[in-house]
This record gives structure tokens, sequence and C-alpha cells, in this order.
């Protein structure tokens, strides 16, 4: 592995290994590695170009983890505001000695982009780049989907909400796929969906209650206004009342059904208070496996090794 910008076209051993390697770390309860020497002595720069909780701060206590020195550029302080470009940010950057950039941006392509324009010897890591790839919020998402659910081929997943705006939804079905998960659904109205989801393998509901029934994993999506465009936003109230994840529409799933959310969370708008915060809800968990996820994908991106190019 050296750059980690997007789930497709990578191959399920890669993936595979990528969570076995990520559920070491994690280990069982409270027993994660909460320090480790593989990076020590290596340099990870956070660069966050678009807001963000849980995947910088989670970059961050990845990189501490495995004893990286870890660099957060407020790029709002930064010499962008005095017409530096992009380039030559990422140049000065380079000469720092720095070993990843972890990249986020508002523009899909943004992280393939500087991944071109970096020598080799800096590996980059999509921390979500526009409506495109948000690769380790989907791995953290599998972890997740694996710990409590074993098996892939075995499940019916449905990802409801925002499908067109989802950077998580296309990395996650991606995702599945390659996982080998029985089904893949996603559920959304017309005006939310891509044009192009039924040709990435996913089974398309625009009614809710059709779309959940009997699914094992419920992944719920909050309407990404930011990239909306100045669209007709859909009336959230109105979006509530049809796509909303209640106790009664959860219980057209299966009885043992699990909860999921990338965050952040919009209580009363795509999902009840008491399902998110209820006995069902791993979305905490999800943010628990994020550390483990980017510990697995940061030290094996650095160190360029896998056990596949390894052997
Ligand atoms: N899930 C996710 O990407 O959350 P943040 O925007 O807070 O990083």
């Amino acid at each position: 592995l050296r750059h980690f910008l997007d789930i497709k076209g990578l191959s399920k051993s890669l993936l595979t290994e990528i969570l076995d390697t990520a559920d070491n770390f994690r280990g069982i309860g409270d027993a994660q590695v909460k320090k480790v020497p593989l990076l020590r002595g290596r340099t990870v720069v956070n660069l966050f170009f678009e807001n963000s909780t849980r995947t910088r701060a989670t970059f961050e206590l990845a990189a501490k983890r495995l004893s990286a020195d870890v660099l957060n550029l407020d790029i709002s302080a930064s010499s962008a505001s005095k017409g530096e470009t992009l380039r030559d940010t990422l140049f000065n950057l380079e000469a720092m000695q720095a070993d990843a950039f972890v990249v986020r941006h508002s523009d899909s392509g943004a992280a393939h982009f500087i991944a071109s324009q970096v020598t080799p010897n800096v590996a980059i890591i999509n921390a979500g780049d526009g409506r495109h790839a948000h690769p380790t919020q989907a791995m953290l998402d599998m972890l997740t989907i694996r710990r409590h659910k074993g098996a892939f081929e075995a499940l019916k997943v449905a990802i409801v909400g925002d499908i067109l705006h989802s950077r998580v939804a296309r990395s996650q079905i991606h995702a599945l796929k390659t996982l080998g998960a029985g089904e893949v659904r996603v559920v959304a109205p017309n005006t939310l969906l891509p044009t192009d989801i039924e040709s990435m393998g996913a089974r398309v509901f625009t009614d809710l209650k059709k779309g959940l029934e009997d699914v094992d994993v419920v992944i719920m999506l909050r309407l990404q206004k930011e990239r909306m465009d100045g669209a007709l936003l859909p009336s959230e109230s109105e979006y509530y009342r049809y796509y909303g994840l209640t106790r009664e529409t959860l219980s057209y799933a299966h009885p043992e059904a699990v909860v999921m959310h990338p965050g952040p969370i919009n209580r009363g708008v795509e999902i009840e208070s008491s399902v998110a915060d209820g006995p069902r809800s791993l979305i905490l968990d999800q943010v628990t496996n994020g550390i483990a996820v980017r510990m697995a994908v940061m030290s094996m991106a650095v160190s360029g090794q896998t056990q596949q190019n390894a052997a």
C-alpha cells in the first residue's frame, strides 16, 4: 500500500488484510492497543481543508498511538491566505520531511491530485474528497459490521438517505461489494440518488419500509446540504416523515438488525434520538473503530508494506 485514495479497485484480500490489522489494534472491549513504535521518527501532517470532528481527531490519535509526530496544519491560518498555491504549500511541507499527508478537501479528486504532485516518499491518505470517496470511513464501517455480524456473505445491508451527495455511501458500496456482502440496498428519494447507482451493484428502493425489510444492517446518512449547490432542499419535517429511522420504521428490519451512521447525526431529521442512542446503535463504536482502522491504514501506507507485497 502506498497511497490510500479510494476503495474502488482494491482487492478483497487487501481490504481483509486492513480489517485484520485493524482488528488487532482494536482488541477486545477496552483492551485497545494504546501505543506501538511502528511509526516512531515518522511525521504525519493532517491537511484538512474542510471541517471535521471524527476523522481529524481519530487520525491524530491513530498517528500518536503509532508513535508518529503529528502536525495539524491550520489551513485558515496558513500562508494559503497570502496567495500561496496548494502545490507550493505541499512542496514546503515535503521539505519538512513529512512521511504522510492526511487530506480532506471539498473538491472530488483533491487527494488524487495531491498524490500526483508529491514525491514517492510521501503517502497520501484520503480523509474525504467532495462527494467522491471516504475510504477510511468505509473501512471502519466494515470493521464495525464484521465485529458485530461476522461474515459479509450472509448479510443484507441498507444504506438510507442522501446517497447522491455522499462520499461515504460510494465507498461503503464498493467495500461491501468487494467483501462479498449478500445484498447491498440503497434507500432514498429519486432526487437523492446518483444516476450510476445500479451500475455499482446496489438494489434501489424509494420506499423506506420496503427497503428495510429483513435487513441485518441499517446505515443512515444525513442530508449533505453543503454539497447541494443551492438546489431545492427537501423540507426536514417531510424528509423525516418518509425517510427518518424511528423505532417504528426500524421494526421492518430484521429483529437483530444494527443501526449505524458515519456522523455527524441530525436528530429528528434522518434519525430518532431513541434509535441513535438505543441498544441497537453502533454509532459510537464506529468512532472507536475509526482509530484502529486509521492506525492500520497509516502503518501500512507509511511503511509501504502489506503481507501481499512483502511476500
Ligand atoms: N464521518 C465523518 O467523516 O465525520 P467528520 O466530518 O466529523 O470527520
